[in-house]
């Protein structure tokens, strides 16, 4: 317990407990409690010295926009977000913040979730890798990360209401792992509860989330603050483990005094709550002297980070790079090249230092002919006469570098999308500009995947850029003409069709519930098990160095302990530097659950220069193997085929391991199958005995199809099928012998 806290007054504990204000926690002069300054994230500061809002409408102080976390997700460059979480720490400490309102690693359950642009993918194992890494570098500058929105906030379609019905294994292995790594391996400062309910039990209030998983399991020793005014019943919420409801409230400490007077909520709970914030505010609350900012320095990482997240989604003939100093005209359209859109609507919304357009990088970067052409307008009225210009620009030109995209209003925190496809407008161009133009290169900014079936086939190149943060544009120019490499791989598979997609029947479900019907089987994990053919798929991209991966190999130590070793041989052919990212796929050959084909397990970026060949070691640790089961992760015995490649659905090399791990046995139960007895240690035994005793004979496979039947069917049905009376008795004494065996059985 904090020290402090035996000084409180009852008033003055209550009213730690939710705001001062929007942004800042209540102070106790008497006691030297100063208050706790918070401002959003997750991809730049929104530091708001005047009107506070949550919803990104008033102004912020100008900071570094960096690439939101959909680009950044797709670079897999672990080294890169600790660079951003530092960069972000230092904005945040020049502006006496001491916590910052992110990461966010919600995992994409469909593309069409209007805030896809904040988290990083649809795979929880790359989330948690990369949100750690922003944790880790946010943290080491002396301020608190909020890790969010905990958990299972996967749309914004009835964020507030809506209840996500989902079964806890999917919860264990798809929603919460992202969360789980960062806590138990960066120490974030708190976590956020999310809006929503899950299984009925809203977030703020739940106690098996914020407790028993996060807590007890876990181990979380900072706060949990609410997101902003998801605290529906205060006495519930802090009952349930929210610490800090947020913003300031005027019920909340006469809601919460009176359920304490009414035994409804105990004083030790309250204590424990103002304790878990005292102690968060021990660790930042250090007003230090703040390094200055050196805005430039973090604009070029900005624009190094973009690079490492664009992904090169297709390449005809090597288009690009393009040479800078010789060859024809090169025509820029689209609206985007001049207005860029790099960052997404509401809460995570920042005022940048300073924004780059694509089309001034370019023409600097060049000494061919630049000409541009709006093409579209961004409100999505049809305008001919920009539509002409535009086809006229490209029939005069060697190249065009065509710049499409989502516009704001089609994308942002609070509203999903009803569907993937470009603006209307903006296909009619992209159509007109392939018939015309001889060589076509598209340069895509979007925070959540588009259909790009329109134009993928007839373009010579796509470029992903994402939302790629204010210095996006100079990031364009720079790998269009080759300066720099795109080096993303993609965090998110792209499918063909909305109706492909595996929460498609479910999404958005009603005011009070979606069910996460596709349980575990999202992203690639469903497409790839349901062999459905995509656009582009998971950990796909392309770069311009030749580089190759090959000679897999898996080294098992001890076959008796679930871990293992991935080795690759990563080389570059050429003689251009470049980069590559090898990911490790695991497919358990021998469960006894359903199991997705095939989980990222690993992945390491590898940058090497022309004509450098490395070996890369990626570890597999337990949790590599595991699926949770009956309330704790389980790994069987037997075989797994460790996968190598460059995308889901590019592997490389494989190897077949084996694991001879201790067996876990399941629990026999009043209502196991005859199955479930065969497979227990004491089963087999015991069946017979029984059976000899009942029948004269034991258990025979004479008739194999009576058997297939029977072993499906609980034990006391199959006693009660032969005649015998008393059967569940007869169950009950057979458990009590299993169980005097071996207690814990
Ligand atoms: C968002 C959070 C954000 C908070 C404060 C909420 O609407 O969901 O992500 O941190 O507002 O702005």
């Amino acid at each position: 317990m904090h020290p402090l806290v035996t000084q409180l007054t009852i008033e003055e504990k209550v009213s730690l407990l939710s705001g001062a204000s929007i942004w800042q926690t209540v102070s106790i002069d008497r006691l030297g409690i100063t208050p706790l300054t918070m401002s959003d994230g997750p991809h730049g500061l929104r530091f708001q010295a005047a009107t506070g809002d949550h919803l990104g409408i008033n102004e912020s102080e100008p900071a570094t926009a960096f690439p939101t976390a959909a680009a950044t997700g797709s670079s897999w460059d672990v080294e890169l977000l600790v660079e951003i979480g530092n960069a972000l720490g230092r904005e945040s400490r020049a502006f006496g913040v001491h916590m910052l309102l992110g990461p966010g690693v919600n995992i994409k359950r469909s593309p069409l979730c209007g805030r896809n642009f904040e988290y990083f993918s649809e795979d929880p194992f790359l989330s948690g890798e990369l949100g750690k890494a922003w944790v880790d570098g946010v943290q080491a500058q002396g301020v608190g990360a909020s890790v969010k929105h905990f958990a299972a906030n996967n749309q914004e379609t009835e964020r507030m209401r809506t209840s996500a019905q989902v079964d806890e294994r999917t919860l264990r292995e798809i929603y919460l792992p992202a969360f789980e790594r960062i806590v138990t391996d960066a120490r974030p400062a708190t976590v956020m509860a999310a809006y929503n309910a899950i299984n009925g039990v809203l977030s703020s209030e739940n106690s098996w989330l914020l407790t028993s998983v996060l807590r007890d399991d876990w181990g979380f020793d900072g706060f949990v603050v609410s997101d902003w005014g998801a605290v529906r019943n205060p006495a519930a919420a802090i009952a349930g483990g929210t610490d800090l409801a947020m913003p300031d409230s005027s019920v909340h400490a006469t809601e919460v005094l009176t359920a304490l007077r009414a035994g409804v909520l105990s004083e030790g709970v309250i204590d424990e709550a103002v304790s878990r914030i005292l102690m968060v505010r021990d660790r930042l609350g250090s007003e230090g002297v703040a390094e200055p900012v050196n805005s430039d320095a973090h604009h070029e990482l900005a624009a190094r980070a973009a690079v490492e997240s664009a992904v090169l989604l297709s390449n005809k003939d090597r288009l690009l790079p393009l040479d800078s100093a010789s060859g024809g005209a090169i025509a820029v359209i689209g609206e985007f090249a001049r207005t860029p859109r790099y960052q997404g609507a509401g809460s995570s919304h920042v005022t940048p230092t300073q924004v780059d357009s694509a089309v001034d990088a370019i023409i600097a970067a060049t000494t061919r002919d630049v000409a541009f052409a709006a093409g579209f307008r961004l409100d999505g009225v049809a305008d001919q006469a920009l539509l002409d210009e535009a086809v006229a620009a490209a029939a005069s030109a060697e190249t065009v570098i065509l710049f499409l995209g989502l516009p704001d209003i089609d994308e942002s925190e609070g509203f999903d999308r009803d569907h993937l496809g470009l603006p209307a407008q903006q296909l009619v161009l992209a159509d007109k500009i392939l018939d015309t133009a001889a060589h076509v290169v598209v340069v895509l900014s979007n925070g959540g995947v588009i259909d790009v079936s329109p134009f993928a086939h007839r373009a010579d190149a796509i470029l992903e850029m994402w939302l790629g943060g204010q210095a996006s544009g100079t990031a364009a120019a720079r790998m269009i003409f080759g300066v720099a490499e795109p080096a993303g791989r993609l965090a998110e598979t792209i499918p063909l069709k909305l109706s492909d997609t595996p929460a498609f029947v479910n999404w958005p479900g009603t005011k009070d519930e979606v069910l996460y019907g596709e349980r575990l089987y999202v992203g690639y994990r469903w497409y790839d098990t349901t062999e459905k053919a995509v656009a582009f798929p998971f950990g796909h991209g392309l770069g311009y160095a030749d580089i190759t991966v090959d000679e897999v190999d898996v080294v098992v130590s001890d076959p008796t302990v679930a871990c293992a070793v991935v080795e690759a041989t990563v080389s570059n052919l050429g003689s251009r530097a470049g980069a590559e990212v090898v990911q490790v796929y695991v497919r358990d050959l021998e469960s006894s659950l359903d199991r997705p084909v095939r989980e990222l397990k690993g992945f390491a970026k590898v940058r090497l220069e022309g004509g450098e060949t490395r070996r890369v070691r990626i570890p597999l640790e337990s949790r590599a193997f595991a699926f949770w089961r009956d309330g704790a992760w389980t790994v069987e015995p037997g075989q797994f085929e460790i996968e190598v490649g460059v995308s889901s659905r590019n592997i490389v090399g494989s190897r077949e391991i084996s694991l001879n791990v201790p067996a876990a046995i399941a629990a026999l139960r009043p209502d196991s199958t005859l199955g479930e007895w065969m497979e227990h240690p004491s089963g087999p035994g015991l069946i017979d005995e029984l059976f000899t005793k009942l029948h004269g004979t034991p258990l025979t496979r004479e008739d194999e199809g009576l058997y297939r039947m029977a072993i499906e069917m609980p034990l006391n049905l199959v006693i009660g099928l032969g005649g015998t009376e008393g059967a569940d008795a007869i169950v009950g004494e057979l458990l009590q012998r299993v169980r005097s065996v071996n207690a814990q059985l």
